[in-house]
């Protein structure tokens, strides 16, 4: 017999039919977000649990999981979905996927540095609204991204990855991380030893920092109010980084520029406001979304399952 493992959302073709090739399956028929006590209903003879960003792993999950379970692998590499402490004292153990979706995660970051700055959203919107009058000389002028300053907070795998694109346009880069990095991964970057020491160096500011209850709420107004004015903003972190109504303040009264955002709190119900803003360039949480990156995601996520259940260690656990 097979051991059970429950899946809380559809998984790319290859993940599944992986899955189903070595578990007996308990999944949703369609792909909404499921509650707890519907995931807890999946998880009810299950050996193992596979669970993405946004389900709610909190403490009053692992207090009903049934300890049969042993493991729960999540489909990411964030990790603030599920509550860590609770997972610990309740005896199972947590997996997810770092690595494999850095690239794509950095290509986001920067397919907002560059939508923000050149109002990519408008621009568009133009061409498809059929509103677009003429090639005139001042139209539509945005921000030149070369040559500016990059900074990173956060200079882990993909904060390196952005500051290696960032040579591609002669950025000069800098950097706040909790320690210094050897050089040969600061890609020349420099570094600053405190946020309010980088980021009047920031033309453009990518955040790359995990939520933690050190940087919830962190990009609020005394932290704008220290960024060069102009200043462009991109988040491919996590939304609740950033206090949203510092940062709509900003955006209308012209001290940021614009901002891309991939990621918001309380996605997808995202503060409203950064709709109606024209200096807002905004994607639905697509850092890692890419054929590739997914299927690599899932298969990282079945290797630490597969570990758990032949008894052996979980090659990503976190
Ligand atoms: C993660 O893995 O945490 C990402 O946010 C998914 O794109």
């Amino acid at each position: 017999m097979k051991p059970v493992l429950a899946i809380t959302r559809r998984l790319p073709d290859a993940v599944e039919k992986r899955a189903r090739e070595s578990y007996d399956l308990r999944m949703q028929d369609g792909d909404d977000p499921l509650s707890r006590d519907q995931i807890l209903d999946l998880c009810k003879d299950a050996n193992a649990a596979l669970v993405s960003v946004g389900d709610p792993i909190d403490a009053a999950f692992f207090a009903a999981l049934p300890q049969k379970v042993g493991i729960v692998a999540t489909f990411s590499v964030g990790t603030d979905h599920i509550d860590l402490a609770a997972a610990k004292a309740n005896g199972f153990v947590i997996g997810n996927t770092p690595g494999v979706l850095t690239d794509a995660t950095a290509d986001i970051a920067w397919l907002l540095i560059l939508g923000a700055a050149r109002r990519a959203s408008e621009g568009e919107a133009e061409v498809r609204n059929a509103t677009w009058s003429s090639w005139r000389p001042t139209h539509m002028m945005g921000t030149q991204v070369t040559g500016k300053k990059l900074g990173i907070i956060g200079m882990g795998r993909i904060g390196q990855a952005v500051a290696k694109r960032a040579r591609g346009f002669d950025m000069d880069v800098h950097y706040f991380n909790r320690r210094q990095l050897p050089e040969d991964q600061e890609f020349g970057a420099t570094y600053h030893p405190s946020i309010d020491d980088l980021l009047p160096h920031c033309d453009f500011l990518s955040l790359h920092c995990p939520s933690t209850p050190e940087t919830r709420g962190m990009v609020n107004r005394n932290f704008i109010a220290k960024l060069p004015d102009g200043a462009i903003i991109v988040n491919t972190a996590r939304g609740d980084v950033v206090n949203d109504k510092d940062l709509i303040a900003a955006l209308k009264s012209g001290k940021l520029t614009a901002a891309g955002l991939d990621v918001f709190a309380g996605e997808p119900n995202i503060e409203p406001a950064y709709r109606d803003l024209p200096n807002t360039f905004l994607l639905p949480h697509l850092g890692s979304a890419t054929v590739e990156t997914r299927n690599a995601m899932g298969f990282r996520a079945l290797d630490n399952i597969d570990a758990f259940i032949a008894g052996k260690e979980v090659p990503f656990r976190v």
